[in-house]
């Protein structure tokens, strides 16, 4: 059965009644021999999200979009999209949007030609490919660029038309693994807007990968930490920076003091006290019951330094180890005093702030509110 005989009946899964598609993982996993590539996943993509995956380097991410994509064939579990299991569909058959890291441009045809392939393998009518091809490089921003080859452009242009021709047949569904990767950051911070806009503009899901934390929380409605194979913990960008349930979630995604804790008790407040191994005691946030907390959690920016830290309800002598001026804002790096335990400050930068010594002491502490109790996990 030919690609086209599938269409004419229907086979391919179609993209009538426009709404990006719903994706559902029950149980999908993939082996590599012993190795758990994918460890058993059920998940539901909504329709019309911009689904991001991050995680570290082999953590699953590539395989779990190559399973979606069609390239990796599931050791176990069902998917569908759009209430279809699409496992037995090849990769060409399922109708999704693709964009990868080299992004594979045809380098003897020219733009046009590149972004008109995918309607021409659809044989569609000449004067309708004309006419979509001339509305995928106008939402893109190439208008005019139409009749140069891909060696022609810059890396950003070159990444639009990938875009472009991996969205010119309205797919319900666009996958992209690392599309960004090959591009220096300000063009980086540009093709994430276009990449949002444009999104907007077809109504498609995405299920975005990157290694980068910040491009995933800025551009998801949702995101998914993978660690070794399995999701970690899935949620909206702020939902993972303010509520990590792990120490691995909480230094991933964002910078985090992560001390190791031990004597939890409840008060009567609802607050915790706890003691941090070898050192002095602390008030933190209450952890949900039946959660066993090991460690204590707090962002950079939640940690104060001088007479603010002397205000709030955890405060103690602290020695600071490094200060750092990045833009915006002076990191710092600090012994809590009589440990060996360090702290991360993030302190908005201004003019006139004088930057502490390494060697200085300086009280630091926190609201306990902004303080974290985690379960324990390695990180
Ligand atoms: N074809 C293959 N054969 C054997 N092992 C594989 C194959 N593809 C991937 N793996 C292994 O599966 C695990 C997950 O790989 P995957 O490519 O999904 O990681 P990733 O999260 O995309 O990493 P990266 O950020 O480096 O792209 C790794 O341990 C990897 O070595
Ligand atoms: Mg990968």
């Amino acid at each position: 059965m030919n690609f086209h005989a599938n269409v004419r009946e229907g086979r391919l899964l179609s993209n009538r009644g426009r709404h990006g598609a719903i994706v559902e993982f029950d149980g999908v996993s993939k082996l590599y021999g012993p190795v758990q590539a994918l460890r058993p996943t059920s998940l539901r993509i909504e329709a019309g999200e911009f689904f991001a995956i991050i995680g570290p380097s082999g953590s699953g991410k590539s395989t779990l979009l190559g399973i979606i994509a069609g390239f990796v064939s599931p050791t176990s579990g069902s998917i569908e999209v759009d209430g279809k299991d699409i496992v037995s569909f090849p990769p060409y058959h399922r109708n999704f949007g693709m964009v990868f890291q080299n992004y594979a441009l045809f380098p003897h045809m020219t733009v046009a030609q590149n972004v008109a392939f995918p309607l021409r393998m659809r044989k569609l009518p000449k004067a309708e490919i004309a006419e979509k091809v001339d509305r995928a490089l106008a939402m893109v921003r190439l208008d005019g660029l139409g009749d140069r080859r891909p060696m022609e452009l810059s890396g950003g242009q070159q990444q639009r038309v990938a875009l472009a021709r991996a969205a010119v047949y309205d797919p319900l569904l666009l996958l992209m693994d690392e599309p960004l990767g090959a591009l220096d950051k300000n063009l980086r911070e540009e093709m994430q807007e276009e990449i949002k806009r444009f999104q907007h503009a077809l109504g498609a899901t995405v299920i975005y990968v990157t290694h980068d934390q910040h491009e995933a929380a800025y551009m998801a409605d949702r995101l998914a930490i993978m660690r070794g194979g399995a999701i970690e913990q899935i949620g909206s960008p702020r939902e993972l920076y303010e509520s990590p349930q792990t120490t691995f979630v909480a230094s991933f995604l964002g910078e985090a003091s992560i001390l190791p804790v031990s004597h939890v008790t409840p008060l009567a407040d609802g607050s915790v006290e706890a003691t941090i191994e070898g050192g002095p005691k602390i008030r933190a946030a209450a952890l949900s019951p039946g959660r066993a907390p090991r460690f204590l959690c707090v962002r950079p920016e939640n940690m104060l330094l001088g007479a603010e830290a002397g205000q709030a309800d955890n405060s103690f002598d602290g020695i600071v180890d490094d200060a750092v001026f990045t833009t915006g804002s002076v990191r710092y790096r600090l012994r809590l005093a009589g440990t060996d335990h360090m702290l991360t400050a993030r302190i908005p930068s201004r003019p006139d702030v004088v930057l502490m010594q390494p060697g200085q002491a300086v009280r630091v502490g926190w609201h306990h509110r902004e303080a974290l109790l985690l379960e324990g996990r390695d990180a």
